[in-house]
């Protein structure tokens, strides 16, 4: 039976300072966990029992995913005292993997599409590992796939430093979007009790040895790397949820939330549970509301992610930001973010009335968690 790992260790820094308080692979992607996403695609391929590769803040994600109950698949965790890397961290749950193929998942990417599709491909080829694999405008922040266009096939993987574009021009290329299946004769090229990474030491050999293809994703796939991606992987797949329900659905609004009538969603926008939007605001286009948030009169949002529990008083003013769970955000301030620069508000923060952050041209602006801001930054 096929089953799968999630690797969910890594601190996240590119992602700071939302990943102080919140681990990487718990990072909200239209109001579920980042994994949670990918353990429900691994169950609709038929997939019953996942483990966990944890490092950083494993307590949290422990008691967030249990045992896997809510999900209805059964979850396992692998401790890692030092990070192992990507083929270390699969090689402590060799026990549990060794009798049939299995899935492994980069935690840190947002997914939309069939993984059941993948494994057709995989089972017919009888390859060792199958790369899904996703064609963009510029490699060099990924792993490169060198491929056989007929078969399919292999040739050559790089790992992002190790590819060095012809003639210094960036051209397309098909990258690893770190969605693997392997066999588990995988586990004889990673040395035990060692760190070792899959993309710079594994991969790399088996290409050669023309015993991995590629699997082109038809769907979803976004990187969560920075903030600016997470707020535009957010934006995409809230697009494709909302076109595949097919029908004249514009939102996603959660049945409990409670908007008035006198203020306007502009799509396309997603409001979770117990929410309530009071008159006269304009919401969206392309925000994302998770559970529990209150929105005072007169505010208006647009292109922005609200996390659980946060509070925002009258005539507020988000564009472009990221504001994490339980902060409060009081009348008359704004938070504006410009193109890839966004306003970026952790956990708990607080920002005074008639307060201004407004990022400047060329870097994000960011708040630590429980930070009281009582001053304009501009
Ligand atoms: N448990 C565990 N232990 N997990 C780890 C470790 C480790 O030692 N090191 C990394 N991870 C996890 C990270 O949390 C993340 O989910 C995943 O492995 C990939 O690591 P990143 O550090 O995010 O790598 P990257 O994004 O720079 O590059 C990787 O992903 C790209 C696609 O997003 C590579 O696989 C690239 O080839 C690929 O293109
Ligand atoms: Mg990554």
């Amino acid at each position: 039976m096929t089953k799968g790992i999630i690797l969910s260790g890594g601190w996240g820094t590119r992602l700071r300072p939302l990943t102080c308080t919140i681990p990487k692979t718990l990072i909200p992607i239209v109001n579920k966990p980042v994994i949670e996403r990918q353990i429900l695609l691994l169950k609709e391929a038929g997939v019953k029992e996942v483990v966990l590769a944890v490092s950083v803040m494993s307590d949290i994600i422990e008691s967030y995913f249990k045992h896997g109950e809510k999900l209805g698949v059964n979850i396992k965790y692998t401790q890692e005292k030092y990070p192992r890397g990507t083929a270390g961290a699969i090689k402590l749950a060799e026990e549990f993997l060794k009798d049939d193929n299995f899935f492994m998942l980069n935690g840190d990417v947002i997914l939309n599409f069939n993984f059941g599709e993948m494994l057709k491909q995989h089972n017919k080829t009888q390859c060792l590992g199958t790369i899904a694999s996703k064609i963009v405008d510029d490699p060099s922040p990924y792993g490169v796939l060198f491929v056989d266009k007929g078969t399919n096939r292999l040739l050559k993987f790089l790992e992002k430093d190790e590819y060095h574009p012809p003639n210094g021009k960036i051209i397309p290329m098909p990258i690893n979007a770190g969605v693997y299946i392997l066999e588990p004769e995988i586990f004889s090229y990673i040395e035990p009790n060692k760190k070792v990474s899959i993309e710079r030491e594994v991969f790399p050999k088996l290409a050669e040895k023309s015993k991995l293809y590629h699997y082109p994703i038809k769907g979803i796939w976004s990187d969560i790397g920075k903030p600016y991606e997470l707020l535009t992987g957010n934006i995409l797949l809230m697009k494709d949820l909302i076109r595949n329900l097919k029908g004249q659905i514009k939102n996603l609004v959660d049945d409990s939330a409670d908007i008035h009538p006198k203020t306007i969603i502009y799509s396309p926008c997603v409001i979770g549970a117990n929410v309530v939007i009071r008159e006269n605001c304009k919401i969206g286009p392309n925000v994302v509301i998770g559970d529990n948030v209150f929105i005072d009169s007169g505010s208006v949002l647009k292109n922005c992610l609200i996390y659980n529990e946060t509070y925002v008083s009258k005539q507020v003013s988000i564009e472009t930001a990221i504001v994490s769970d339980n902060c409060n955000i009081k009348k008359d301030a704004v938070l504006k973010g410009n193109n890839e620069n966004l306003v970026i508000l952790s956990s708990y923060v607080e920002v005074l009335d008639n307060v201004e952050l407004i990022a400047p041209p060329s870097i994000s602006l960011n708040i630590c968690h429980h930070e009281v801001v009582k001053e304009s930054m501009k």
